[in-house]
């Protein structure tokens, strides 16, 4: 019989991705989203028979039980995902990432899953000290969404625990690829780019630009979580990233575009770069895609 997989979050950019995959490799899909900014038309290229679309908000559901039921594995990337809206709203992003947290994690207790994957982020460590950050670093919530995503996932890590639970939980650096979000005001910097290179408008760099991030594309992302489903390994917490720093003026260069530097934002870590040796030591995994040929194969779609 095919494996089911429920992906809270799947019509989001990369719920969608792995929707795409998990499809591929002839898993049953349940996507399970409210569409706050997951879109319809991420996974219009499926059929019904492979992905079942669900409508609902995992912070009031009372059906998650129902809908998880039957699941090996589930997903869970609900969440509400910018920074600076988290700031204007504390409450409705607690309620959302770590209230909807809670009750996927309850409702999966009670059905028998071989595996839960929370995406947790590698906001937590702020603005790090340490470079390449491992898991084992400092935590530094110096935003209302880090701190959502990281009690999301002290709860997940908690109930692996106590109820002997099947989780793992990876802290995504900065994911990049095909239906990254382009269009909300916050959006990430290769999103922008993207979206300003489209428009033929200059590219605009915060800073001076050298400040550097560990951008993974979404594909070894996906690559990764196939690996750690089959793996043995429960009740961890991986980084994932490419183990790679760029600055956001080699990003440009790859873009080739016209430059603007604008004010520095309050908040943002000045570099990231991930320590990814735990990852690939548990599940013999690594990224394969550049920078340059991930930023060059998006700008041929
Ligand atoms: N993109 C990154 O670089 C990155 C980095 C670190 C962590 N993450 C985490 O990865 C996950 C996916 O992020 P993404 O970039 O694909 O963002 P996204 O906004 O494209 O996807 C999030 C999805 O969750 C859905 N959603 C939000 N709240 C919901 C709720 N209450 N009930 C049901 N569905 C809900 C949205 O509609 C959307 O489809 C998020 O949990 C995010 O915090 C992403």
């Amino acid at each position: 019989m095919a494996l089911k997989s429920v992906i809270t979050g799947g019509a989001g950019f990369i719920g969608s991705n792995l929707t795409d995959h998990l499809v591929r490799i002839g898993h049953k899909v349940i996507v399970l989203d409210n569409f706050v900014s997951g879109k319809k038309s991420n996974l219009s290229h499926h059929k019904k028979k492979d992905v079942k679309i669900i409508k609902d908000d995992i912070s009031n559901s009372k059906n998650l039980e129902k809908y998880f039921k039957g699941a090996d594995y589930i997903f869970h990337l609900a969440a509400l995902a910018e920074v600076i809206p988290s700031i204007k709203n504390p409450k409705k992003y607690f309620k959302n990432n770590v209230i909807g947290t809670l009750k996927v994690v309850e409702a999966a207790k009670k059905v028998n899953i071989k595996k839960l994957i929370y995406a947790a982020s590698s906001s937590c460590y702020g603005n790090p000290k340490k470079f390449p950050t491992s898991e084992k670093d400092k935590i530094d919530l110096n935003n209302p969404y880090a701190a959502t995503k990281f009690i999301g996932e002290e709860i997940i890590m908690k109930y692996a625990d106590m109820f002997k639970m099947p989780n793992i939980s990876f802290r995504f650096f900065n994911v990049y690829g095909p239906r990254l979000n382009i269009s909300g005001q916050y959006s990430a910097v290769i999103g922008n780019f993207l979206s300003q290179k489209k428009n033929n408008i200059p590219l605009t760099i915060v800073g001076n630009g050298k400040q550097t991030r560990d951008f993974i594309h979404v594909d070894d992302l996906v690559s990764a979580f196939i690996k750690v489903i089959k793996s043995r390994y429960v009740n961890k917490i991986y980084n994932i990233g490419s183990g790679k720093r760029t600055s956001i003026n080699t990003i440009a260069s790859i873009f080739n575009g016209k430059k603007k530097f604008i004010p520095i934002r309050p908040g943002e870590p000045k570099d990231s770069l991930a320590n990814i040796s735990k990852l690939k030591k548990d599940i013999n995994w690594k990224p394969k895609i550049s920078i340059e040929s991930g930023i060059k194969k998006l700008l041929s779609n």
